[in-house]
Formats: C-alpha cells, structure tokens, sequence
C-alpha cells in the first residue's frame, strides 16, 4: 500500500492575541492510498487542525509532514492540491465562480484544456453529483447540501490521487448521502482511497477500512476494522 500522508512529530499550536490553543505536542501517524480511513473525535479535539496541517493550509512549529514520500516545506499549496482533494468543513469557502459550471471549469481553462474536453469532463461530473439542472446558477445562492456538492465536484473533476473531506455528510440528506456513498466506493475500486472526518457513525461504519481517534490533540485508537 502506498502511503499517503506521514506525520513525523508534528507540533502544532494556534496563536492568537487572545490565547494560545495547544493543540498537537507530538502527533505522529502515516495514512495510506488504497483504504479509507475515518478520523473521528469529539468537538474541538483538532481534527479540521491536522487536515489542514496535511494540506499545508497552516505549518507546523516543529516535525516533517510528507505527502506521496515528499516534505510539504518543499510544495507549494498547488502541488499538494494536485495530488489531494480537499474538501473544508464550510465548503462555501472555496466557491468563488459566477457560475456551476465555471467553478469546475476555471482550473481547467488554466490549465489550457480544449473547450470539448472541457465540456465532457464538466458535464459528466455535474451529472454525477445531481447538480447538472443547476449549471448556470450563482454558487453563493445554492444551497448548504449543493454547496457541499458543488465543492466535491469542483474537487473531483481534477482528478486527485486522494481526497480528504472534511465532514462530508453534514448538509446531506439520505438520497444525497447515499449518492456520496456511491462516489466514495467508485473512487476506492479505482484505488483512490479518503480520508472521511465525521460524526455520522452509520456513513463510517459503512466505508472506513481504518479508525483513528484523536481526543484533546492525541491519537487515543487507531483500529483497523
Ligand atoms: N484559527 C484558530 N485560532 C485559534 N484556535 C483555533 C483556531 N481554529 C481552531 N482552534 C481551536 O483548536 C481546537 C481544535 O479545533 P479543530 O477545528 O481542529 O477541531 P475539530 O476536531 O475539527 O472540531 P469539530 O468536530 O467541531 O469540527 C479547538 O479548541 C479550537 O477552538
Ligand atoms: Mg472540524
């Protein structure tokens, strides 16, 4: 299995003018491909904290985290975000296009794609996550559950090698759930394995291979099940 992530001795801290949160003195743990793993904890036990600690959104004060074997110190945000999609726990944070449609096609357009190619990959991904009707409506107005759908396609449509979704369920209702479900199980036949941060029990206990529980900025259990 090939690894993902590795965390060597990762300590990490939030300042703020107010107060300092400690949040991981030690941390260490590697995560691997083709699996999915769960991160579960209670409220404030910093699982949103070390996700972004992964994605290098925030540095550590000390250890190394490695991404596919290479030290984030050396990536920018654009070379991890190529090789893992990330989900954040407020989706509406990372819409900023004018249209559905444009929000998947931005990057591609960057990218320099052809205009067919475009299309074909934009629509196909649209229609997978029940948003193609919405495709040319304002991302700010949509709502909470097509946000979160919208921000997974716009992740999907890349083509990550992983993805890491930070509370995916929280705005899904059962059918929309359900079409995550059937996502989530198409990317592991294609060995593109996740990482789920959740509290729904039912959506982990139907996916994770693997549990790791943080509490208070400590791994407390880490089961294979
Ligand atoms: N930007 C910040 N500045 C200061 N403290 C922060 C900041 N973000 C989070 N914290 C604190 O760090 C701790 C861990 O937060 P984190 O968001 O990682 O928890 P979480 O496990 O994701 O919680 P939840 O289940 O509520 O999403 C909390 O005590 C929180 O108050
Ligand atoms: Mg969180």
């Amino acid at each position: 299995m090939e690894k993902v992530f590795a965390l060597k001795n990762v300590k990490f801290h939030y300042k703020d003018s107010k107060r300092i949160s400690r949040i991981f003195e030690d941390i260490s743990f590697d995560i691997f491909s083709d699996e999915i793993t769960a991160l579960i904890g209670e409220n404030g036990s910093g699982k949103t904290t070390v996700t972004k600690l992964m994605m290098g959104i925030i540095k550590p004060l000390q250890g190394n985290i490695y991404v596919f074997g290479r030290n984030i110190k050396e990536m920018s945000l654009g070379q991890i975000g190529k090789k893992v999609g990330y989900l954040f726990q407020n989706p509406e944070r990372q819409l900023f296009a004018t249209s559905v449609y444009e929000e998947l096609s931005f990057v591609m357009e960057i990218k320099g794609y052809d205009k067919k190619y475009i299309d074909k990959e934009v629509s196909q991904t649209l229609k997978l996550l029940n948003l193609y009707h919405l495709k040319n409506d304002v991302p700010f107005f949509l709502s909470g559950g097509e946000k979160q759908r919208l921000a997974l396609a716009s992740i999907l449509v890349n083509k990550p090698k992983y993805l890491v979704l930070d509370e995916p369920t929280t705005s899904l209702d059962i059918e929309r759930k359900e079409i995550l479900s059937n996502i989530i199980d198409k990317l592991r036949k294609e060995k593109i394995g996740t990482l789920i941060v959740s509290h729904d029990n039912q959506f982990i206990e139907r996916h994770a291979d693997r549990i790791i529980q943080l509490s208070k900025g400590e791994i407390v259990n880490d089961t294979r099940t």
